[in-house]
């Protein structure tokens, strides 16, 4: 069976779950306690032993990834953003990666065009696709804090009003909503129409994707058509954050099946490739300095090897050198 298929009917599988369990079986505190513990604490447990695996590996070779002049001889310019030699150069390399996506900006694509000949083209897309979701989850999430603070941390109602500026219905919509479903929807549909992405995505690939699309719109659904009792929730999520559970009252089957999804996210974050969030800080390649030719980086695996010295080899075999005529160091 095709690969994205088994990941959508495994999310719509993910999604009959609560219907049924809390919309036919009434099971509230399981579905709104009981599920979002376990999940949170897989969630941390898995994500901390990742975390501390990545932490012990060991680092043998001084191997960062770099595109520019290396510092060297003082008359050559050296580049300390493409290969950075110092602290600074490293941490604003790794902002830029962080925060930007700056390497994706080097994305290329190649395509057979004019008679068989392999054009190779820029291709900004994968990097503002990216960049569009990462940046409205992240504005998304922190407007959630409202659920899990009261009174309201400050910055979250400037951020909620800058983000419903247009005041477009009621509830405004917000700009990051559509923004991250636009994103979304490019990540998902590139690995569903190109023929290459076909071929090298797996049913993981797609099950991630269609995950927080499926966490998205029941958000946006929810908050626009299928209205539940959004006071409701808050009090649950505060209960839960301060460890004092109350058993939930009627907040909205919708809600269930948002928080539902949402911990199934959580519980398999830490197994799946979404940790490249914190795996990129761990990556060798990216997080050392290109200082290799100002100081000398020891491999500590290395352990002293015995060496046959060309002198020690002189000294074995001179008289047999001289009888054979070949020139010696040593008379
Ligand atoms: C990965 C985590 C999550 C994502 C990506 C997410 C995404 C969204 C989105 C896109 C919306 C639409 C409205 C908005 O942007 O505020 C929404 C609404 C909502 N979410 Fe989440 N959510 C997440 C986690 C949670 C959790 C843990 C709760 C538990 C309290 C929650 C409760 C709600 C509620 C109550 C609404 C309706 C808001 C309203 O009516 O204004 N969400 N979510």
């Amino acid at each position: 069976m095709n690969r994205m298929w088994i990941a959508l009917i495994a999310v719509l599988a993910l999604i009959i779950i609560p219907w049924v369990g809390v919309g036919a079986a009434g099971l509230t505190l399981l579905f709104g306690v009981g599920i979002p513990y376990i999940a949170c604490l897989i969630f941390f447990v898995g994500f901390i032993y990742r975390i501390v695996s990545w932490a012990q590996s060991p680092v043998p070779f001084h191997i960062p990834t770099i595109c520019g002049q290396q510092k060297s001889l003082p008359w050559i310019k050296a580049n300390n953003r493409e290969s950075p030699h110092s602290y600074w150069g490293l941490f604003a390399r790794m902002a830029l990666e962080v925060l930007f996506f700056r390497s994706l900006l080097r994305n290329d694509r190649a395509e057979l065009k004019q008679r068989q000949r392999l054009i190779y083209s820029s291709n900004r897309f994968l990097w503002a696709g990216g960049l569009l979701f990462h940046w409205s989850l992240i504005i998304v999430l922190f407007r959630h804090l409202r659920f899990f603070t009261e009174p309201v941390l400050p910055g979250i109602a400037f951020v909620q009003n800058l983000d419903a500026l247009f005041h477009v219905g009621l509830p405004a919509l917000y700009i990051t909503d559509v923004a991250i479903i636009v994103g979304l929807s490019y990540l998902f549909l590139r690995r569903v129409i190109y023929p290459q992405m076909r071929l090298i995505s797996l049913p993981s690939d797609y099950f991630v994707l269609l995950l927080i699309i499926a966490v998205v719109l029941s958000g946006v659904l929810m908050r626009h058509f299928f209205k539940i009792d959004a006071e409701k929730a808050k009090e649950l999520a505060l209960s839960i954050a301060s460890f004092r559970p109350v058993i939930p009252t009627a907040i909205g089957l919708p809600f269930y099946i948002h928080l539902f999804l949402v911990s199934i996210l959580a519980a398999y974050l830490p197994f799946s490739k979404l940790m490249h969030a914190p795996g990129v800080f761990f990556s060798p390649t990216r997080n050392l300095k290109n200082d290799s030719r100002a100081r000398r980086h020891i491999n500590p695996w290395s352990y002293p090897v015995k060496v046959h010295t060309y002198e020690e080899y002189e000294d074995e075999f001179r008289e047999a050198m001289k009888e054979a005529g070949l020139p010696v160091e040593k008379e």
